[in-house]
Formats: structure tokens, C-alpha cells, sequence
């Protein structure tokens, strides 16, 4: 057996006078899944950035094997055989996968021999569970095939301990499984030991043998996931037992379209078939809901109606108006876009939270005319209001938005699109990453916003999240709408084999 066993001790780690971990213990045993739990911003990540040796622990120790080791910096976590698989890929996407497996070591030579590389690589990947191509470019692959790269990167590293930072958010559900199912044969096998981070107490249920749960920087319980329902973990979580309920639905929706799409297509991209959309209407009060696997269209659609993306045909209107996506007419007809990946796409990770909650309003003043200066008194209120609101939690609101968790970066992108005005908003995988609790008031807010007039498309990879939401269900494969279902009520089998582009109508 070659995993590895890992021991926490008393871990306790301060960002100036915040404290982010307090006398943390964790047990993991070798070949097992012990899977991290615990609302945004509890610590999780600095956890096991600490036992990567990102962070020095301020108090603490770490045992691997039962015998105390100094993990002062990433070198020593790899010399003893710990990797990290991110949420976000770490792969470069202009090579193969063969010349990022042999570039991601640490003794690369100057001089590659390729040929003999290469006779390496094929007996390394013969003797893997699952194989990735090895000519393939990394950024032709799915996100899916992608991760398992990451994954096998490691175990090319001849990692015996993986942590998992939430590496499933940005895959299906069908991937997803796929990909914990492989971790577990491995660890189950004995080859490594994992541990993993995720919100998703499904996966919890499916993949975990224990748990340790953290909230506020503390360990609040854990043990076998055998003896523990969805609920007792929940409350362990967040200091409840349930997540809240569903959100209701008020009001029918309204007549006229206030986004309409028209024949709109756009130009293939790398080999993918462009959008070719005939037609696509959303009016206020509605919900339409956007299903599909990610990659049949649905980025390019958010882009077309962000301005990121040039349609090469066709019309798109909003309020019965020529529209394009640039920042003068999306401010005038209060269109708002939430993208995907927020850190990255929303937001300024170096600039502090309260400008980054500004980012969007403060050269407009309250006529939505230009400003000759930006009142510093009027941003940080509006930055208050909003982290007490969306109950952000910063160290600060003059901090870096780039430190908060994950799920607080999203907390306020949204905080942000949501204030105000909104006729028409667009949100993509707006969950990505959250806490159960988190979703509940997510998901409350963007049916509020329907209810209050707001037309809604809301594209999502969590078929789910668009059953709960949508009035109405759009299915999109290959760049085109292939099916139409009204939300309430919707066949979930159906949508979901519409989604895979296998569903035959009858003649
Ligand atoms: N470099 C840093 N400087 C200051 N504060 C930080 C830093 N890194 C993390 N924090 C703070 O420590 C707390 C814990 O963050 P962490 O990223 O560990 O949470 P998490 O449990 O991984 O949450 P999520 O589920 O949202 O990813 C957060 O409040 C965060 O703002
Ligand atoms: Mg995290």
C-alpha cells in the first residue's frame, strides 16, 4: 500500500487579527475518502493549504505516517508525497497532455528526450484506471477529461495523499461521479489516500467513509459518514438542521418579450458548432430556464447577450430594441449579466471589497449621469448595506477581494448585479460553489427578483436548480433550442435526454 495516513494537530492560523482556523484536528486514514465539510468561508481551504504548506500554520503540527513532519513550504508537502487537484485547472491549454504531464516535474531536463518520454508516458497511462489521450491539447478537452488530467498529472508526480479542493463544481453530474468513482477505486485500492472538499452532500453520501466538519474555523463534529444523515451534517454545517425551503412563486408571467432572440447565430469556435438559435423570448415575471451539458452553446449564448461575443446573424432585441450588449445600453435598459467564475470575471481580486461592491455604480451618480468624482462616504455605505445584506463574510471590507472564500466572492458579485433596478437579468451557474444555506438565499433572491418584474434567464449545468426555478424550460444541444418544456411539473428524464441529444421524437 502506498497511501498515506495524515494527522492535523491543533492547527490554528490568524490573517492579522482574524482568525481563520482555532485549534483544528483532523484524522484521516491511509486509503480512505474523508471528505472536508463546512459552510463558505469556514476555514476549509486554508486548512489544507496549511498541510500543502501555501500557509504556515501559526500553531499546530502535522503527522504523516504517526511521525511529526515540518511542512514549512509546497516543496515539503511534495517530497512527502502530498498534491492538490484545484477547482480551477492548472493545466497549460496550449500543450498535449503528454508535455504537461512531463513538464508539471520537478526534475525536467533542459534537454527533453522525447522518444524515450514518450515510452515512459505510454506505461505509465497503460497501468492508470482511466486514460486521457496523450496527443490531445488540453484545451480541446472536456471539462471532465480535463480534471481527470489534473488527477493523473498527480499521480505521474507519484503523489500518495490527494486533496480535492472542490474539484466537481465544474464538472456534470455524470463527470463528477465518474471522477469521484475513480478516486475512490484508487483509495480503496491503496495507491492513495484523498481527501476531499465539496458542498454537495450527495457526493458526501455516495463517495464519503468520514467527515470532518468545520464552521467558523472550529471542528464542530465528524466520524464515520455511515452514521451521519444529510441532516446531522447540515447542522454541523451551518448550526441548523435544514436547508430553507423552497421559494415561492407569485405572479404569472407577463405578455411581452423583454429579451427576444431572432435567428441568431454565431461563428464556428474552434471546431464547435456555433449558436444557430431561431428563436428565444424571455418576458418579465418569467423564469426560462437554459439546460444542457456544458459545452452545447450556453457560454457563447451569455457572451452574445454580455457584448463579448459578435453574433454573425440574426436579431436580438430587448423592450422591442435593437440591443448589442454594450455597457451604454445595457446601463440604459438595466440589463445585468452574472457570469460565471466571478473571481475571474467580475470582479478586481487585488482591489478591496468595497470597491469591488462599487465596481459597476460609482462613476454614475444617483441620475445615472456621469460623476465627476467618486464619494468615498457614498461607497463604503453602499459596500455596508450590501455585506449586511448578502451577509458577507470579509476579514474587512478594505480586504483584497481576492482573500475572501470562494463563496463570498460570489455573495457579492451578486450583491452587486442584484441592487437596484434589474429588468433583465442573466445569471449563469449563479450556485457554483456555495453553501446549502447560501443557495437557499440565492436562489430566494433571483425569485424574488422574477417576482418583482425581473425577466430571467438563468443558465445552469444544475438540472435541478432549473427545475426548482424556471417557468419555463429551454434544452439547448449544439449550439441550438431543441426542446421546450413548461418549468413546473417538467420530466426530468426527458429534459435530461434532450440534454444528451439522444431523444428521438416520434415521426
Ligand atoms: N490570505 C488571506 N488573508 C486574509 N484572510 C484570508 C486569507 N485567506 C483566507 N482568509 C479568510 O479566512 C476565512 C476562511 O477562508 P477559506 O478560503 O479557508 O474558506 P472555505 O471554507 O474554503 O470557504 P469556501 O467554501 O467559500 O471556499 C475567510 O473568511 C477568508 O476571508
Ligand atoms: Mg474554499
Amino acid at each position: 500500500m502506498s497511501a498515506i495516513g495524515i494527522e492535523a494537530i491543533g492547527i490554528g492560523k490568524r490573517f492579522g487579527a482574524f482568525t481563520a482556523l482555532a485549534d483544528v484536528a483532523l484524522k484521516v486514514a491511509p486509503g480512505s475518502m474523508h471528505f472536508l465539510l463546512g459552510e463558505n468561508g469556514a476555514g476549509k481551504s486554508t486548512l489544507v493549504k496549511c498541510m500543502l504548506g501555501y500557509y504556515r500554520p501559526d500553531e499546530g503540527s502535522f503527522l504523516v505516517d504517526n511521525r511529526e513532519v515540518e511542512i514549512a513550504r509546497p516543496a515539503d508537502a511534495d517530497a512527502l508525497g502530498l498534491g492538490m487537484v484545484y477547482q480551477h485547472f492548472t493545466l497549460v491549454p496550449a500543450m498535449t497532455v503528454a508535455e504537461n504531464l512531463v513538464m508539471s516535474r520537478a526534475d525536467v531536463p533542459a534537454v527533453i528526450n522525447w522518444a524515450q518520454e514518450r515510452v515512459a508516458l505510454e506505461a505509465f497511462m497503460a497501468a492508470m484506471p482511466f486514460q486521457v489521450p496523450l496527443d490531445a491539447e488540453v484545451g480541446a478537452l472536456a471539462a471532465g477529461e480535463r480534471q481527470k488530467t489534473e488527477i493523473l498529472k498527480q499521480l505521474y508526480l507519484q503523489r500518495r495523499l490527494l486533496v480535492l479542493d472542490e474539484p466537481t463544481s465544474v464538472l456534470t453530474p455524470q463527470e463528477a461521479e465518474e471522477m469521484l468513482g475513480t478516486v475512490r477505486d484508487l483509495a480503496h485500492g491503496g495507491s492513495i489516500t484523498a481527501i476531499v472538499i465539496t458542498h454537495k452532500l450527495k457526493e458526501v453520501a455516495r463517495f464519503a467513509d468520514e467527515v470532518t466538519v468545520l464552521r467558523r474555523g472550529r471542528r464542530t463534529g465528524g466520524g464515520s459518514a455511515q452514521g451521519l444523515t444529510p441532516a446531522d451534517m447540515t447542522a454541523m454545517m451551518i448550526g441548523e438542521p435544514q436547508a430553507p425551503a423552497n421559494p415561492e412563486r407569485l405572479g404569472a408571467p407577463g405578455a411581452e418579450p423583454r429579451l427576444e432572440l431572432r435567428n441568431l447565430t454565431t461563428a464556428n469556435d474552434g471546431g464547435r458548432a456555433g449558436l444557430d438559435i431561431a428563436a428565444l423570448s424571455v418576458c418579465p415575471r418569467e423564469i426560462v430556464g437554459i439546460a444542457g451539458v456544458s459545452g452545447n452553446g450556453q457560454k457563447e449564448l451569455v457572451e452574445v447577450i454580455g457584448g463579448q461575443r459578435a453574433p454573425s446573424g440574426g436579431e436580438m432585441l430587448v423592450a422591442g430594441q435593437p440591443y448589442d450588449g454594450t455597457r451604454e445600453l445595457a446601463q440604459a435598459r438595466a440589463v445585468r449579466v452574472l457570469p460565471e467564475e466571478p473571481l475571474r470575471n467580475g470582479c478586481v481580486p487585488r482591489m478591496s471589497v468595497t470597491e469591488n461592491l462599487n465596481l459597476r455604480g460609482f462613476d454614475r451618480d444617483a441620475a445615472g449621469g456621469h460623476r465627476a468624482w467618486l464619494s468615498r462616504g457614498a461607497m463604503v455605505e453602499r459596500a455596508q448595506r450590501l455585506i449586511t445584506g448578502y451577509r458577507v463574510r470579509a476579514p474587512s471590507a478594505e480586504a483584497p477581494i481576492g482573500v475572501l472564500s470562494g463563496g463570498n466572492v460570489q455573495r457579492c458579485v451578486l450583491a452587486r448585479e442584484l441592487d437596484g433596478q434589474v429588468d433583465l437579468l442573466i445569471v449563469a451557474n449563479p450556485c457554483f460553489g456555495l453553501d446549502v444555506k447560501a443557495v437557499g438565499e440565492v436562489r430566494a433572491r433571483i425569485m424574488a427578483a422574477r417576482n418583482a418584474g425581473t425577466a430571467v434567464l438563468l443558465v445552469s449545468e444544475d438540472l435541478d436548480e432549473i427545475l426548482e426555478l424556471s417557468d419555463r424550460i429551454l434544452v439547448m444541444h449544439g449550439g441550438q433550442v431543441v426542446h421546450e418544456a413548461a418549468g413546473p411539473g417538467a420530466d426530468a428524464q426527458a429534459i435530461g435526454a434532450h440534454m444528451l441529444g439522444s431523444h428521438h421524437s416520434p415521426a
